[in-house]
C-alpha cells in the first residue's frame, strides 16, 4: 500500500454522494456538487474532500499532487453487486430460440439454459476459471466498477462449488477490483443429483457451508426462489442454517413470479434482486424493510420481460440498487451504465437514484459500508470522466467512458 498522501483535482464537478439518505426517491438537486474540488488520498482511502486550492495550500511537505488541467468529473468506483461471471462457454443458442419463440422449458430439453452452463464451467479447471473470472473483472473494472460481486451456482455439487469459489478467490488476487464472492449453490437442483431438492439442499449446508467457514471463501449466501429452481418452502432451511452461521442472505426474487421477495423481507437478507414480477404488496414490503432492492435491467433486455418496478419501489421508500447480473443466459451484456441508463429511461429514475443505485446504495446490499460515497475515511475508490457535466454520464448512455479508474488509491485504468 502507497502510503504518500497523493492530491488530485481540480476537478470541473465532484460528486461526493455525502449524506444522500439510504431509501427512497432522490432528486438531482438533493446531490451536492462541488466545484474547482480535490481528493487527499492517504493509505488507499480518502483523507479529505474539499477546494483543491485549499487541500493545496494545507499539503505541500511530501504530498504529490496530480493536478488535471481539464475539465473532468469524479464520482465514487462503482459496484457491481450481482453478477455470474465464474462461467465457462456461451448461451447464444439460447438467445436465437428464445427470440424465435421457444419456451424456457423448450429450450431446457433442447440442451440449453443454466445447466449447459454448469456443464461448460464443470469442464473447466480452477485456474482456467480464474483467468476467465479475472478477466471479465477487468472488463468491469474499465466501466469504472472498483467492486464486483461474484456468485458460485455453475458447479452445483460440493467438489464444483468450492473450485468457483476458489477461483474466485485466485481472480480476485489478480484483479485490481475487489471482488466479493457469494455462494449460490441453490441455483437449480442440478440435474445429476439423485434425491429430492430438499436432500440437496441438505447435503449443501452439511458438506459446503463448513468448507467456506474454513477457507474463507464467502460470507453470503443465495438461492433462486423460482418455479424452475427452489420454492420458498424449500430454501427456508436453508437460509436459516446459514444465517446461524452468520451469513449474509441474498435472493433471487419475484423474477417470472411472486416467489422470494416476502422470504428476503422476512429473513432480513441484505439484498432481494430481479423483482421483475414484483407487484404492489411486494413492493411495500420491501420498502417497509431494510431489504436492498436491486434490479437487473439487462436481464430484462436479455429474455425480453418486464423491468423491476423502480420508480414504485423508490417512491414507497425502498432502497434501489441496480447491477449487471452478467452471466451467459439471460444477461450476457456485461454493461453497468448501459443497462443503468436505459432502465433511467423506462422507470423514469432521477441521476442521483441511478449514481445512488450503483455506488453507495450497492454498497449496502453488499454490506460493505466502507466504501460507496467519496467522503472522509472510506475506501479511496474513484471514477474519473473527461466532460464538464455529470449528467452527460446517463445521458450517453455509456458512450462516456471513463477516462481514469482509481481503486484504494492507486490509478488502474488510464
Ligand atoms: O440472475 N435467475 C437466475 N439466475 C441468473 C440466470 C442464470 C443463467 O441463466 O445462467 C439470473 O438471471
Ligand atoms: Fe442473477
Amino acid at each position: 500500500m502507497d502510503q504518500r498522501k497523493k492530491l488530485i483535482g481540480p476537478f470541473k464537478q465532484l460528486l461526493s454522494l455525502a449524506n444522500l439518505p439510504i431509501k427512497g426517491a432522490l432528486k438531482d438537486v438533493d446531490m451536492e456538487v462541488l466545484e474547482h474540488a480535490g481528493l487527499l488520498l492517504e493509505g488507499g482511502k480518502i483523507k479529505a474532500v474539499g477546494s483543491f486550492e485549499e487541500l493545496k495550500a494545507a499539503n505541500t511537505q511530501g504530498t504529490e499532487i496530480i493536478e488535471l488541467t481539464d475539465d473532468y468529473v469524479v464520482l465514487p468506483g462503482y459496484i457491481d453487486c450481482h453478477t455470474h461471471i465464474a462461467f465457462g462457454g456461451n448461451r447464444a443458442n439460447d438467445f436465437a430460440m428464445r427470440n424465435a419463440g421457444s419456451s424456457y422449458l423448450e429450450i431446457a430439453e433442447a440442451g440449453g439454459g443454466i445447466w449447459s452452463t454448469v456443464k461448460h464451467t464443470r469442464a473447466l479447471s480452477e485456474e482456467e476459471l480464474a483467468d476467465l473470472t479475472s478477466k471479465r473483472a477487468d472488463m468491469l473494472l474499465k466501466q469504472g466498477i472498483t467492486t464486483v460481486e461474484v456468485k458460485s451456482g455453475y458447479g452445483l455439487n460440493v467438489e464444483e462449488e468450492l473450485k468457483t469459489l476458489r477461483a474466485v478467490k485466485k481472480a480476485n488476487q489478480h484483479s485490481a477490483a475487489d471482488l466479493i464472492s457469494t455462494c449460490l449453490a441453490a441455483h437449480m437442483c442440478p440435474k445429476d443429483f439423485e434425491g429430492t431438492p430438499e436432500e440437496y439442499l441438505a447435503g449443501i449446508v452439511d458438506q459446503l457451508f463448513p468448507i467456506l467457514k474454513e477457507e474463507s471463501l464467502t460470507t453470503r449466501i443465495d438461492a433462486f426462489v423460482e418455479r424452475s429452481a427452489f420454492s420458498a418452502e424449500q430454501t427456508k432451511p436453508y437460509f436459516e442454517k446459514a444465517k446461524d452461521l452468520g451469513f449474509d442472505i441474498t435472493i433471487h426474487a419475484d423474477q417470472f413470479s411472486t416467489s422470494g421477495s416476502a422470504l428476503a423481507v422476512e429473513l432480513a437478507a441484505v439484498s432481494a434482486d430481479h423483482l421483475e414480477a414484483s407487484g404492489d404488496p411486494e413492493v411495500l414490503a420491501l420498502a417497509q424493510s431494510d431489504v436492498v432492492a436491486v434490479a437487473l435491467p439487462a436481464a430484462s433486455l436479455g429474455i425480453g420481460c418486464a423491468f423491476t418496478p423502480a420508480r414504485k419501489l423508490l417512491d414507497a421508500g425502498a432502497s434501489l440498487a441496480i447491477a449487471t447480473d452478467w452471466n451467459p443466459g439471460s444477461a450476457p451484456m456485461g454493461k453497468l451504465i448501459e443497462s443503468a441508463s436505459i432502465l433511467a429511461t423506462m422507470e423514469k429514475l432521477s441521476n442521483a437514484e441511478v449514481l445512488s443505485a450503483i455506488t453507495y446504495r450497492a454498497a449496502k446490499a453488499l454490506n460493505l459500508p466502507d466504501r460507496g460515497r467519496l467522503v472522509e475515511g472510506l475506501l479511496a475508490d474513484f471514477v474519473i470522466y473527461k466532460t464538464d457535466n455529470y449528467q452527460n454520464i446517463t445521458y450517453l448512455q455509456g458512450a462516456l467512458q471513463p477516462a481514469q479508474v482509481w481503486k484504494s488509491g492507486k490509478k488502474v485504468v488510464d
